[in-house]
Protein backbone atom coordinates (compact mmCIF):
# COMPACT_ATOMS: atom_id res chain seq x y z
CA UNK A 1 0.00 0.00 0.00
CA UNK A 2 1.22 3.23 -0.99
CA UNK A 3 0.65 5.23 1.74
CA UNK A 4 4.32 6.32 3.01
CA UNK A 5 4.26 4.03 5.66
CA UNK A 6 6.08 0.67 6.39
CA UNK A 7 8.92 1.76 4.09
CA UNK A 8 11.15 -0.93 5.78
CA UNK A 9 8.88 -3.60 8.08
CA UNK A 10 7.60 -2.46 10.79
CA UNK A 11 9.42 -2.77 14.39
CA UNK A 12 7.41 -3.02 17.56
CA UNK A 13 5.75 -4.45 20.07
CA UNK A 14 2.51 -6.69 19.86
CA UNK A 15 0.65 -8.62 22.65
CA UNK A 16 -1.36 -11.75 21.28
CA UNK A 17 1.25 -14.61 21.50
CA UNK A 18 2.62 -14.34 24.63
CA UNK A 19 -0.54 -13.01 26.51
CA UNK A 20 -3.43 -14.40 24.55
CA UNK A 21 -6.91 -13.51 25.89
CA UNK A 22 -5.86 -13.27 29.26
CA UNK A 23 -8.97 -11.25 30.21
CA UNK A 24 -8.40 -12.57 34.45
CA UNK A 25 -7.32 -8.69 35.97
CA UNK A 26 -8.26 -9.92 38.86
CA UNK A 27 -6.39 -13.48 38.93
CA UNK A 28 -3.66 -12.23 37.07
CA UNK A 29 -3.73 -8.68 37.12
CA UNK A 30 0.10 -8.60 35.79
CA UNK A 31 -0.58 -10.59 32.80
CA UNK A 32 -4.18 -10.06 31.19
CA UNK A 33 -4.66 -7.58 28.31
CA UNK A 34 -5.20 -4.18 29.83
CA UNK A 35 -4.24 -0.77 29.91
CA UNK A 36 -1.74 -1.62 32.63
CA UNK A 37 0.06 -4.09 30.38
CA UNK A 38 0.27 -2.11 27.49
CA UNK A 39 1.79 1.03 29.15
CA UNK A 40 4.54 -0.76 31.23
CA UNK A 41 5.66 -2.56 27.87
CA UNK A 42 5.60 0.81 25.92
CA UNK A 43 7.43 1.85 29.60
CA UNK A 44 10.29 -0.60 28.74
CA UNK A 45 10.46 -0.06 24.95
CA UNK A 46 11.98 2.76 25.42
CA UNK A 47 13.65 2.25 29.09
CA UNK A 48 15.40 -0.53 28.02
CA UNK A 49 16.71 0.86 24.96
CA UNK A 50 14.25 -0.79 22.01
CA UNK A 51 12.62 1.91 21.05
CA UNK A 52 16.35 3.48 20.42
CA UNK A 53 17.20 0.30 17.97
CA UNK A 54 13.64 0.93 15.55
CA UNK A 55 10.88 -0.82 17.62
CA UNK A 56 8.39 1.92 17.71
CA UNK A 57 4.89 0.67 17.46
CA UNK A 58 2.80 -0.52 20.82
CA UNK A 59 0.07 -2.77 19.43
CA UNK A 60 -2.58 -3.93 21.22
CA UNK A 61 -4.03 -7.75 20.03
CA UNK A 62 -7.60 -9.45 20.73
CA UNK A 63 -9.31 -9.19 23.53
CA UNK A 64 -9.73 -5.48 24.23
CA UNK A 65 -13.77 -4.70 23.75
CA UNK A 66 -16.42 -4.92 25.73
CA UNK A 67 -18.24 -7.64 24.25
CA UNK A 68 -21.14 -5.18 22.72
CA UNK A 69 -21.15 -1.50 21.22
CA UNK A 70 -22.41 1.64 22.69
CA UNK A 71 -25.38 2.53 22.05
CA UNK A 72 -24.20 4.76 19.09
CA UNK A 73 -23.04 1.75 17.77
CA UNK A 74 -19.50 2.50 18.90
CA UNK A 75 -16.82 0.98 19.92
CA UNK A 76 -16.12 0.21 23.77
CA UNK A 77 -12.82 -0.82 25.20
CA UNK A 78 -13.13 -3.29 28.25
CA UNK A 79 -14.30 -0.93 30.78
CA UNK A 80 -13.04 -2.73 33.81
CA UNK A 81 -9.42 -3.65 31.75
CA UNK A 82 -8.88 -0.07 30.09
CA UNK A 83 -10.76 2.28 32.47
CA UNK A 84 -9.10 5.30 30.68
CA UNK A 85 -10.42 4.18 27.04
CA UNK A 86 -8.23 3.98 24.01
CA UNK A 87 -7.70 7.78 23.60
CA UNK A 88 -5.84 7.65 26.79
CA UNK A 89 -3.41 4.52 26.31
CA UNK A 90 -2.44 6.33 22.59
CA UNK A 91 -1.98 9.68 24.18
CA UNK A 92 0.52 7.59 26.45
CA UNK A 93 2.02 5.69 23.83
CA UNK A 94 2.89 8.69 22.35
CA UNK A 95 3.77 10.25 25.28
CA UNK A 96 6.65 8.48 25.35
CA UNK A 97 7.68 8.47 21.84
CA UNK A 98 5.56 5.47 20.36
CA UNK A 99 3.38 4.83 17.98
CA UNK A 100 -0.12 2.95 19.04
CA UNK A 101 -1.37 -0.03 17.45
CA UNK A 102 -4.77 -1.49 17.59
CA UNK A 103 -6.71 -4.84 16.28
CA UNK A 104 -10.28 -5.36 14.53
CA UNK A 105 -11.96 -7.84 12.78
CA UNK A 106 -13.25 -7.82 9.25
CA UNK A 107 -16.16 -9.98 10.09
CA UNK A 108 -18.94 -10.14 12.84
CA UNK A 109 -16.81 -11.31 15.54
CA UNK A 110 -12.88 -11.41 16.51
CA UNK A 111 -11.60 -14.45 16.76
CA UNK A 112 -12.64 -14.27 20.80
CA UNK A 113 -15.61 -13.16 20.24
CA UNK A 114 -15.64 -9.72 20.42
CA UNK A 115 -17.73 -7.14 18.27
CA UNK A 116 -16.46 -6.86 14.53
CA UNK A 117 -16.54 -4.44 12.10
CA UNK A 118 -18.75 -5.55 9.46
CA UNK A 119 -21.27 -3.07 8.86
CA UNK A 120 -19.66 -0.45 10.75
CA UNK A 121 -16.79 -0.01 9.13
CA UNK A 122 -16.95 3.17 8.43
CA UNK A 123 -17.65 4.85 11.80
CA UNK A 124 -15.03 1.98 13.44
CA UNK A 125 -12.42 3.76 11.13
CA UNK A 126 -13.09 6.95 12.21
CA UNK A 127 -12.95 6.03 15.63
CA UNK A 128 -9.47 4.75 15.06
CA UNK A 129 -8.86 7.80 13.78
CA UNK A 130 -10.18 9.81 16.70
CA UNK A 131 -7.89 7.45 18.92
CA UNK A 132 -4.61 8.75 16.88
CA UNK A 133 -4.22 4.73 15.79
CA UNK A 134 -1.03 4.55 13.54
CA UNK A 135 -1.62 0.66 12.75
CA UNK A 136 -4.48 -1.86 12.62
CA UNK A 137 -4.31 -5.03 12.37
CA UNK A 138 -7.47 -6.39 10.21
CA UNK A 139 -8.36 -10.08 11.26
CA UNK A 140 -10.41 -12.93 9.53
CA UNK A 141 -12.24 -14.80 11.58
CA UNK A 142 -16.15 -15.06 11.35
CA UNK A 143 -15.91 -13.84 7.39
CA UNK A 144 -16.46 -15.02 4.02
CA UNK A 145 -13.14 -15.70 2.45
CA UNK A 146 -14.17 -14.82 -1.00
CA UNK A 147 -15.97 -11.49 0.31
CA UNK A 148 -12.13 -10.65 1.47
CA UNK A 149 -11.33 -9.43 -2.03
CA UNK A 150 -13.88 -6.66 -1.59
CA UNK A 151 -13.77 -5.73 2.69
CA UNK A 152 -10.03 -5.37 2.79
CA UNK A 153 -9.90 -2.52 0.30
CA UNK A 154 -12.61 -1.67 1.25
CA UNK A 155 -12.03 -0.65 4.77
CA UNK A 156 -8.21 0.26 3.95
CA UNK A 157 -10.50 3.21 2.02
CA UNK A 158 -12.23 4.01 5.00
CA UNK A 159 -9.31 4.25 7.03
CA UNK A 160 -7.74 6.61 4.19
CA UNK A 161 -10.96 8.49 4.34
CA UNK A 162 -9.80 9.81 7.86
CA UNK A 163 -7.14 11.36 6.76
CA UNK A 164 -4.90 10.06 9.52
CA UNK A 165 -2.21 7.86 8.40
CA UNK A 166 -2.21 4.24 9.86
CA UNK A 167 -0.70 1.52 8.77
CA UNK A 168 -2.92 -1.17 7.66
CA UNK A 169 -2.36 -4.87 8.22
CA UNK A 170 -4.57 -7.81 6.99
CA UNK A 171 -4.90 -11.14 7.07
CA UNK A 172 -6.76 -11.61 3.65
CA UNK A 173 -4.37 -13.65 2.28
CA UNK A 174 -4.15 -16.42 5.32
CA UNK A 175 -7.96 -16.94 6.03
CA UNK A 176 -8.10 -17.94 1.62
CA UNK A 177 -5.49 -19.95 1.68
CA UNK A 178 -7.10 -21.95 4.30
CA UNK A 179 -10.56 -22.07 2.52
CA UNK A 180 -8.49 -22.82 -0.63
CA UNK A 181 -8.39 -19.72 -2.52
CA UNK A 182 -5.46 -18.19 -4.28
CA UNK A 183 -5.24 -15.08 -2.62
CA UNK A 184 -5.37 -12.16 -5.46
CA UNK A 185 -1.28 -10.60 -4.58
CA UNK A 186 -1.48 -8.10 -6.24
CA UNK A 187 -4.57 -6.60 -5.11
CA UNK A 188 -3.08 -7.19 -1.69
CA UNK A 189 0.00 -5.14 -2.52
CA UNK A 190 -2.05 -2.47 -3.30
CA UNK A 191 -4.55 -2.33 -0.31
CA UNK A 192 -2.65 -3.11 2.57
CA UNK A 193 1.27 -2.42 4.21
CA UNK A 194 2.00 -6.19 5.52
CA UNK A 195 -0.32 -9.36 5.65
CA UNK A 196 -0.23 -12.63 7.33
CA UNK A 197 0.02 -15.56 4.79
CA UNK A 198 0.29 -18.41 7.08
CA UNK A 199 -0.71 -19.96 10.65
CA UNK A 200 -0.45 -18.20 14.19
CA UNK A 201 3.22 -18.76 15.24
CA UNK A 202 3.51 -20.40 18.62
CA UNK A 203 5.95 -20.40 20.89
CA UNK A 204 7.58 -24.07 20.26
CA UNK A 205 10.30 -25.19 18.05
CA UNK A 206 7.46 -27.02 16.20
CA UNK A 207 5.21 -23.94 15.01
CA UNK A 208 8.59 -22.01 14.09
CA UNK A 209 9.53 -24.89 12.03
CA UNK A 210 6.20 -25.02 9.92
CA UNK A 211 6.64 -21.39 9.29
CA UNK A 212 10.32 -21.51 7.92
CA UNK A 213 8.85 -24.49 5.61
CA UNK A 214 5.44 -22.48 4.22
CA UNK A 215 7.56 -19.45 3.21
CA UNK A 216 10.62 -21.46 1.85
CA UNK A 217 8.70 -23.92 0.12
CA UNK A 218 6.21 -20.94 -1.39
CA UNK A 219 8.85 -18.35 -2.11
CA UNK A 220 8.07 -17.96 -5.82
CA UNK A 221 4.90 -17.22 -5.04
CA UNK A 222 5.38 -15.01 -1.94
CA UNK A 223 8.84 -13.29 -1.95
CA UNK A 224 8.25 -11.17 -4.90
CA UNK A 225 5.33 -9.75 -3.22
CA UNK A 226 7.59 -8.01 -0.38
CA UNK A 227 9.12 -4.28 -0.81
CA UNK A 228 8.38 -0.85 0.21
CA UNK A 229 5.23 -0.36 1.76
CA UNK A 230 4.20 -3.74 1.33
CA UNK A 231 5.23 -6.72 3.34
CA UNK A 232 4.87 -10.35 3.95
CA UNK A 233 4.01 -11.44 7.89
CA UNK A 234 5.02 -14.70 8.95
CA UNK A 235 3.85 -13.51 12.48
CA UNK A 236 5.33 -12.13 15.93
CA UNK A 237 9.04 -12.70 17.20
CA UNK A 238 8.25 -14.85 20.06
CA UNK A 239 9.04 -15.68 23.87
CA UNK A 240 12.64 -16.32 23.91
CA UNK A 241 12.77 -18.31 26.54
CA UNK A 242 11.68 -15.60 29.27
CA UNK A 243 12.64 -15.63 33.02
CA UNK A 244 9.34 -16.29 35.06
CA UNK A 245 8.79 -14.69 38.51
CA UNK A 246 6.80 -17.05 40.59
CA UNK A 247 5.26 -15.60 44.13
CA UNK A 248 5.81 -18.45 46.59
CA UNK A 249 3.45 -17.98 49.26
CA UNK A 250 5.48 -19.46 52.32
CA UNK A 251 8.45 -17.09 51.34
CA UNK A 252 6.51 -14.15 51.99
CA UNK A 253 5.79 -13.39 48.22
CA UNK A 254 9.05 -12.89 47.30
CA UNK A 255 10.37 -14.09 44.18
CA UNK A 256 11.24 -17.13 42.43
CA UNK A 257 13.25 -17.40 38.87
CA UNK A 258 12.03 -20.59 37.11
CA UNK A 259 12.85 -20.76 33.23
CA UNK A 260 10.46 -21.16 30.25
CA UNK A 261 11.54 -23.10 27.72
CA UNK A 262 9.68 -22.51 24.08
CA UNK A 263 12.60 -21.78 22.21
CA UNK A 264 15.75 -22.22 23.27
CA UNK A 265 18.43 -20.02 22.91
CA UNK A 266 19.69 -21.14 19.62
CA UNK A 267 16.15 -21.21 18.35
CA UNK A 268 15.46 -18.08 18.94
CA UNK A 269 18.77 -16.80 17.36
CA UNK A 270 17.28 -18.81 14.13
CA UNK A 271 14.22 -16.94 13.96
CA UNK A 272 14.98 -13.47 14.72
CA UNK A 273 17.74 -14.05 11.79
CA UNK A 274 15.55 -15.54 9.24
CA UNK A 275 13.20 -12.90 9.95
CA UNK A 276 15.88 -10.30 8.99
CA UNK A 277 16.62 -12.26 5.90
CA UNK A 278 12.09 -12.26 5.21
CA UNK A 279 12.10 -8.94 5.44
CA UNK A 280 9.64 -9.86 8.54
CA UNK A 281 7.82 -6.70 10.54
CA UNK A 282 9.86 -7.37 13.61
CA UNK A 283 6.69 -7.47 16.35
CA UNK A 284 8.21 -8.64 19.50
CA UNK A 285 5.84 -10.54 21.88
CA UNK A 286 7.85 -11.04 25.03
CA UNK A 287 7.31 -10.22 28.61
CA UNK A 288 9.96 -7.52 28.24
CA UNK A 289 9.42 -7.12 32.71
CA UNK A 290 11.37 -10.76 32.83
CA UNK A 291 12.99 -11.62 29.47
CA UNK A 292 16.53 -12.93 30.11
CA UNK A 293 19.69 -10.69 28.83
CA UNK A 294 21.01 -12.87 26.29
CA UNK A 295 17.51 -13.23 24.83
CA UNK A 296 17.41 -8.95 24.88
CA UNK A 297 20.92 -9.16 23.31
CA UNK A 298 19.11 -10.97 20.07
CA UNK A 299 16.28 -8.55 19.84
CA UNK A 300 18.31 -5.60 20.07
CA UNK A 301 21.20 -6.95 18.05
CA UNK A 302 21.75 -4.11 15.42
CA UNK A 303 23.40 -5.43 12.70
CA UNK A 304 21.11 -8.05 11.89
CA UNK A 305 18.08 -5.59 12.42
CA UNK A 306 19.96 -3.69 9.93
CA UNK A 307 19.43 -6.34 7.56
CA UNK A 308 15.67 -6.61 8.37
CA UNK A 309 15.08 -2.70 7.99
CA UNK A 310 17.45 -2.76 4.54
CA UNK A 311 16.35 -0.25 2.50
CA UNK A 312 16.07 -2.22 -0.44
CA UNK A 313 13.29 -4.06 0.76
CA UNK A 314 14.12 -7.06 -0.99
CA UNK A 315 12.95 -10.28 0.83
CA UNK A 316 15.48 -13.29 0.62
CA UNK A 317 15.08 -16.69 -0.36
CA UNK A 318 16.26 -20.30 0.41
CA UNK A 319 18.66 -20.83 -1.61
CA UNK A 320 20.12 -24.22 -0.56
CA UNK A 321 18.20 -27.40 1.49
CA UNK A 322 20.18 -30.49 1.69
CA UNK A 323 19.91 -33.39 4.69
CA UNK A 324 18.65 -30.93 7.23
CA UNK A 325 20.80 -28.38 6.06
CA UNK A 326 19.67 -24.82 4.35
CA UNK A 327 21.09 -21.53 3.44
CA UNK A 328 18.80 -18.32 3.04
CA UNK A 329 20.21 -15.28 1.46
CA UNK A 330 19.04 -11.73 1.18
CA UNK A 331 20.06 -9.11 -1.21
CA UNK A 332 20.90 -6.12 0.64
CA UNK A 333 22.66 -2.30 0.21
CA UNK A 334 25.32 -1.26 -0.89
CA UNK A 335 25.09 -2.43 -4.10
CA UNK A 336 28.48 -2.07 -6.75
CA UNK A 337 27.56 -2.00 -10.49
CA UNK A 338 25.35 -4.67 -11.01
CA UNK A 339 26.33 -6.46 -7.60
CA UNK A 340 24.18 -6.63 -4.45
CA UNK A 341 26.20 -7.08 -0.86
CA UNK A 342 24.05 -9.66 0.73
CA UNK A 343 23.50 -11.19 4.78
CA UNK A 344 23.28 -14.73 4.45
CA UNK A 345 21.86 -17.33 7.28
CA UNK A 346 23.27 -21.37 7.60
CA UNK A 347 21.18 -23.06 9.55
CA UNK A 348 21.18 -26.73 11.24
CA UNK A 349 17.93 -28.50 11.47
CA UNK A 350 19.74 -31.70 11.75
CA UNK A 351 18.36 -33.94 14.95
CA UNK A 352 21.83 -35.12 15.83
CA UNK A 353 22.22 -33.15 18.16
CA UNK A 354 25.44 -32.11 16.98
CA UNK A 355 27.31 -28.68 15.21
CA UNK A 356 27.65 -29.40 11.23
CA UNK A 357 29.85 -27.90 9.49
CA UNK A 358 28.92 -26.48 5.95
CA UNK A 359 31.63 -25.04 3.68
CA UNK A 360 30.52 -23.60 0.40
CA UNK A 361 32.25 -20.68 -2.02
CA UNK A 362 31.15 -17.28 -2.17
CA UNK A 363 30.40 -17.95 -5.80
CA UNK A 364 28.19 -20.96 -4.86
CA UNK A 365 26.12 -18.74 -2.57
CA UNK A 366 26.04 -16.59 -6.25
CA UNK A 367 28.22 -14.10 -4.88
CA UNK A 368 30.46 -12.83 -7.68
CA UNK A 369 31.54 -9.66 -8.14
CA UNK A 370 35.28 -9.29 -8.92
CA UNK A 371 35.81 -7.03 -6.11
CA UNK A 372 35.45 -9.30 -3.18
CA UNK A 373 33.21 -9.15 -0.30
CA UNK A 374 34.08 -8.04 3.30
CA UNK A 375 31.87 -10.75 5.22
CA UNK A 376 30.95 -10.14 8.88
CA UNK A 377 29.13 -13.08 11.48
CA UNK A 378 26.12 -10.75 12.74
CA UNK A 379 26.03 -12.86 15.80
CA UNK A 380 29.70 -13.39 16.58
CA UNK A 381 32.43 -10.83 16.91
CA UNK A 382 34.03 -12.31 13.82
CA UNK A 383 35.16 -10.50 10.78
CA UNK A 384 36.70 -12.17 7.79
CA UNK A 385 38.17 -9.72 5.66
CA UNK A 386 37.58 -8.72 2.15
CA UNK A 387 36.94 -12.43 0.32
CA UNK A 388 36.93 -12.97 -3.83
CA UNK A 389 34.33 -14.79 -5.05
CA UNK A 390 36.24 -18.17 -5.15
CA UNK A 391 36.91 -18.26 -1.40
CA UNK A 392 35.56 -20.89 0.59
CA UNK A 393 34.48 -19.80 4.09
CA UNK A 394 33.02 -22.86 6.17
CA UNK A 395 30.57 -22.87 9.26
CA UNK A 396 29.54 -24.67 11.60
CA UNK A 397 26.25 -24.33 12.57
CA UNK A 398 24.22 -25.39 16.23
CA UNK A 399 21.46 -27.92 16.64
CA UNK A 400 18.66 -26.05 15.37
CA UNK A 401 20.84 -22.64 15.19
CA UNK A 402 21.59 -20.30 12.68
CA UNK A 403 25.30 -18.41 11.55
CA UNK A 404 24.58 -15.23 9.89
CA UNK A 405 26.74 -13.45 7.84
CA UNK A 406 26.73 -10.28 5.90
CA UNK A 407 28.89 -10.05 3.09
CA UNK A 408 29.36 -6.34 1.51
CA UNK A 409 30.44 -5.72 -1.65
CA UNK A 410 33.48 -3.71 -2.21
CA UNK A 411 33.75 -0.70 -4.30
CA UNK A 412 36.99 -1.57 -5.71
CA UNK A 413 38.78 -3.92 -7.50
CA UNK A 414 40.66 -6.66 -4.47
CA UNK A 415 44.69 -5.61 -4.65
CA UNK A 416 45.51 -7.17 -1.73
CA UNK A 417 43.47 -10.67 -1.43
CA UNK A 418 42.85 -13.01 1.75
CA UNK A 419 42.90 -15.82 0.06
C1 LIG B 1 -5.80 -14.94 14.82
C2 LIG B 1 -4.58 -14.15 14.46
O1 LIG B 1 -3.87 -14.81 13.44
C3 LIG B 1 -3.71 -13.97 15.70
O2 LIG B 1 -2.52 -13.29 15.36
C4 LIG B 1 -4.47 -13.24 16.75
O3 LIG B 1 -4.74 -11.94 16.32
C5 LIG B 1 -5.75 -13.98 17.08
N1 LIG B 1 -6.52 -14.28 15.89
C6 LIG B 1 -6.62 -13.18 18.03
O4 LIG B 1 -7.82 -13.76 18.29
Amino acid sequence: LENGLARTPPMGWLSWERFRCNTDCEGDPDNCISENLFRTMADLVVSEGYAALGYEYINVDDCWLEKSRGPRGELVADRKRFPRGMRSLSDYVHSKGLKFGIYEDYGNYTCAGYPGIIGYGRSDAQQFADWNVDYVKLDGCYSLPLDMDHGYPEFGRQLNRTGRQMVYSCSWPVYQIYAGINPNYSSIIEHCNLWRNYDDIQDSWASLETIIDYYGNNQDVIVPNAGPGHWNDPDMVTSHSIVQHFRCLMFFLRQLIIGNFGLSYEQSKTQFALWAIMAAPLLMSVDLRTIRPEFKAILQNQKIIAVDQDPLGIQGRRIYKHKGIEIWSRPITPIYQTYYSYAVAFVNRRTDGTPSDVAVTLRELGLQSPTGYRVEDLYEDVNYGVLSPNTKIKVKVNPSGVVILSAHVQPERITRTTY
